[in-house]
């Protein structure tokens, strides 16, 4: 690749321009409300990889939102990489805590990125990471130099499951047939520490509903005499973990890969300041599972959690009353071999198990997906590798994440091709937080890092 630095820098207000039209649009898949805007938003990511070089893009209708298809084939002989990503991005509630408006792109600086971060909802997951690959494109294609085939695969219900995708890649394994899948949808443990993220978290989403009396109560009247369901659900939920933070549900871990002694010591390698996690966080302790450090807690092991619980009276001031109902919803990250649907069954079968009597329990499954470990010894890797090596001047570290993108299992079971996970993101961007932002440096660094992945995995591929 030559140019590379030149192209960029004299194209980088454009390049930034264009990202901060793109963050511009609300492009939240879980709120309706959004719909138009998300469409929208296929409209100018279709119309980016148009100019960008794609010979043919297409919008490709699903039973929910549409699915950019985009293509550069220059000669069949060659590989082909298919890159995805998603343009719908996670509501900005609670707005209250953004410094700017969400949908208002500005940079400031950070500590972190002292060369200015883009903040708006999606700067980081994932537009700006998946506009780093459009750019890269057109980078290749202008100055003469794209090295092989490329395919795009651009999503918008990524955030909310991706459950119209299964159906898609089914029916379209032939036009996404490809030689390997680049995605940058993860992150890196620092600028000065890349990383290629060689593992996902599979993930098992349940809503669970409690009822007790069939109408809201007053708490004097009837309290202590019936099950209040708020005291139900939160006493079952806290019984979820034993004393050392184990998942108490039977079965749980039956399928949970361990990992070997040397393994867990490569990674414990990875540069990592306990002190400076909890200081970030503004936490005296980390807290989790016994027996697992904290890099291990949040990768390689499962974990539940509730992410949002409900009911009764929560307004100003004060009302006696128990209520009839109680929710919450519920995220069980699983690790490769653990089979999200075994565990939402095993969720439900447990839960439905431990409600005392008094109390009705419906246990509603989300969606999930399926973990994910990719292994080094590829070419695709050691090409991803090079690519960070002449880029940032150092090997990477190879880093299993704790987060999920169900769709790389799916993408290996329908495509059987490998996933390259190139994030550039830092865990500290915020993403699905107020005031998410990415990195211009990051940004930059992206564009720059993936024309030599083409290269090296177009030039090892011959071999
Ligand atoms: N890009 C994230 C996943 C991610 C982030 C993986 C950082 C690794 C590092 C993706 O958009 C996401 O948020 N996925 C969801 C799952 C999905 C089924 C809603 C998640 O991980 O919660
Ligand atoms: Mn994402
Ligand atoms: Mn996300």
């Amino acid at each position: 690749m030559k140019n590379v630095k030149n192209y960029l820098s004299e194209n980088k207000d454009r390049f930034l321009n264009e990202l901060i039209e793109l963050l511009k649009i609300p492009s939240v898949s879980a709120d309706s409300a959004f719909s138009q805007d998300v469409l929208d938003t296929a409209e100018m990511v279709k119309a980016r990889l148009e100019e960008a070089g794609c010979d043919i893009v297409e919008i490709h209708e699903t039973a929910g939102y549409p699915i950019v298809y985009g293509e550069k084939i220059i000669n069949t002989d060659l590989p082909t990489v298919l890159v995805y990503g998603h343009y719908d991005v996670q509501p900005a509630d609670p707005i209250n805590l953004w410094h700017s408006p969400p949908f208002e792109p500005v940079i400031k600086k950070t500590e972190k990125h002292p060369e200015g971060a883009i903040f708006a909802r999606g700067a980081c997951d994932d537009k700006g990471q998946m506009y780093m690959h459009v750019k890269a494109l057109e980078l290749m294609v202008k100055t003469d130099q794209l090295p092989c085939n490329v395919k795009f695969m651009i999503e918008g219900e990524e955030e909310v499951g991706s459950n119209n995708l299964a159906i898609y890649v089914a029916e379209n394994r032939e036009k996404l047939a490809n030689d390997v899948i680049l995605i940058s949808d993860t992150g890196m443990i620092a600028n000065d520490v890349p990383s290629i993220t060689t593992g996902l978290r599979g993930l098992s989403y349940v809503e669970v509903e409690v009822t007790g009396p069939n109408r809201d109560l007053h708490s004097g009247l009837y309290g202590g005499a019936v099950a209040n369901p708020i005291n139900i659900l939160t006493k079952m939920i806290a019984s979820l973990h034993d004393e050392n933070n184990h998942i108490t549900i039977p079965g749980f871990y039956d399928k949970v890969e361990e990992l070997s002694t040397e393994e867990r010591a490569e990674m414990a390698k990875a540069p990592f300041s306990i002190e400076k996690y909890q200081e970030a966080l503004d936490i005296e302790s980390v807290y989790g599972e016994k027996g697992y450090s904290t890099n291990e807690r949040n990768s390689i092991r499962p974990t539940l959690d509730v992410n949002g619980i409900w009911g009764g009276y929560t307004g100003e001031g004060a009302k006696t009353v128990i209520a009839s109902k109680a929710f919450a919803k519920i995220s069980m990250r699983l690790v490769p071999n653990q089979d999200w649907k075994e565990i939402t069954e095993l969720f439900k079968t447990h839960f439905e198990a431990i409600a005392p009597k008094g109390v009705k329990v419906v246990v509603k499954p989300h969606h999930g997906g399926q973990g994910y470990v990719t292994p080094i010894d590829t070419i695709a890797y050691q090409a991803a590798s090079k690519a960070y090596e002449t880029t940032f001047g150092k090997k990477p570290i190879p880093q299993r994440s704790g987060g999920s993108i169900p769709i790389v299992s799916l993408f290996e079971k329908e495509l059987k091709s490998k996933t390259i996970l190139m994030g550039f993101g830092l865990d500290s961007d915020a993403i699905h937080s107020p005031n998410e932002h990415f990195g211009l440096w990051n940004y930059f660094k992206g564009i720059e890092t993936i024309p030599y992945f083409y290269e090296y995995f177009t030039e090892m591929t011959k071999k």
